[in-house]
């Protein structure tokens, strides 16, 4: 007989994490697991804890209760042995604009100690990484915000991290820097990182992650796959073209359990399936019997961030 393998040790896990300041709880017994080789999104509005939550996983912030592991190694117990894995680019990091981006990657090499000889090749190899080596002897301060905010990802990928704490670094981009910044974040993972990419915008990182999770006030509403996301909360909707008493239609519509809301509008019925497995044939066999004249019956594509809405409200079951 073979004893089972153990199972790997997830690149983060936290148990009931929990944050508090003064009377306000910011972040509320998060269970959270991000797995080895994830492009992972965190997601939530602001204020929904998300830069508390990656500033403890970074060891810069400590829980108030609950544990936090990254690669096995407990942040308020071994925070050396997380940093030397982890890579943190916060919201806001100081720009040294009269610096020369070379110079500024240098520096921070110092800071790791990496030797002077090798210090050299990895500034280089960096730039390449995230496309700014033609940028190598620029000051900072002239650098677009796109191309500041690779040069921030260049600087905490110095020491070679396996994994990548990057809070909101999309934000205030424009839609070619976002894709810029996007496409050196897959190549990353690609290398075999761990990511874990914040944003308040969910359909930003719909096609980028593999998985996401959603807080809200502090509070884990969701956390699996983006397309097991819109199965869930997704709720189908279809819109139905009357004849005539498209009112009586949606009254009589709302009677059904597998029927979650029915509104008329300018005769039509808007109708939203309570769940996945709701067959939509449901309304024909509802409105047909009962006398109504059914002209049109279509789906409207229901978008992520009507998704997103829905969970974060929490108007789903
Ligand atoms: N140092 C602090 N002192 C008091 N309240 C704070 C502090 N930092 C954050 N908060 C509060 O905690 C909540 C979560 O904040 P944060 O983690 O920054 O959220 P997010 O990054 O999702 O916008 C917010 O209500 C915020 O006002
Ligand atoms: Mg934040």
């Amino acid at each position: 007989m073979t004893t089972p393998a153990a199972p790997p040790i997830p690149a983060v896990s936290t148990a009931n994490l929990t944050r508090v300041y003064g009377a306000m709880t910011a972040l509320d017994t998060l269970n959270l697991t991000v797995n080895r080789g994830d492009l992972f999104g965190f997601i939530g509005s602001n204020g929904a804890g998300k830069t508390t939550t990656l500033r403890i996983l970074a060891t810069f912030l400590t829980p108030t209760t609950g544990t936090a592991f990254v690669f096995g190694h407990d942040v308020v117990a071994a925070p050396n042995e997380v940093r030397r894995i982890l890579g943190y680019m916060p919201d806001f990091f100081g720009v040294y604009k009269d610096m020369e981006v070379t110079e500024y990657l240098d520096f921070f090499g110092a800071c790791y100690k990496l030797p002077a000889a090798k210090r050299e090749q990895t500034v280089k190899d960096v730039l390449e990484l995230v496309g700014l080596s033609e940028k190598r002897g620029s000051l900072i301060g002239a650098l677009s915000r796109g191309m500041q905010q690779r040069l921030g990802l260049a600087r905490v990928l110095i020491h070679d991290p396996q994994i990548l704490l990057l809070d909101e670094p999309a934000s205030g981009l424009d839609p070619r820097a976002r894709i810029e910044m996007m496409a050196v974040l897959q190549e990353l993972q690609r290398m075999g990182k761990t990511i874990i990419i914040s944003s308040h915008i969910l359909s930003e990182l719909e096609t980028l992650c593999n998985r996401v999770a959603i807080i809200e006030r502090g509070k884990l509403i969701y956390a699996g796959s983006v397309q097991g996301m819109e199965q869930k909360h997704g709720g189908r909707i279809y819109l139905v073209k009357l004849a005539a008493d498209s009112e009586k239609a949606a009254e009589l519509l709302r009677t059904r359990k597998e029927i979650a809301e029915a509104t008329a509008l300018d005769g039509h019925v808007k109708v939203t399936l309570a769940g996945a497995d709701v067959d939509a044939s449901l309304i024909a066999e509802t409105l047909v019997p009962a006398g109504f004249r059914l002209l049109e019956l279509r789906e409207e594509e229901v978008g992520l961030e009507e998704v997103f809405l829905r969970v974060t409200k929490g108007e789903t079951q």
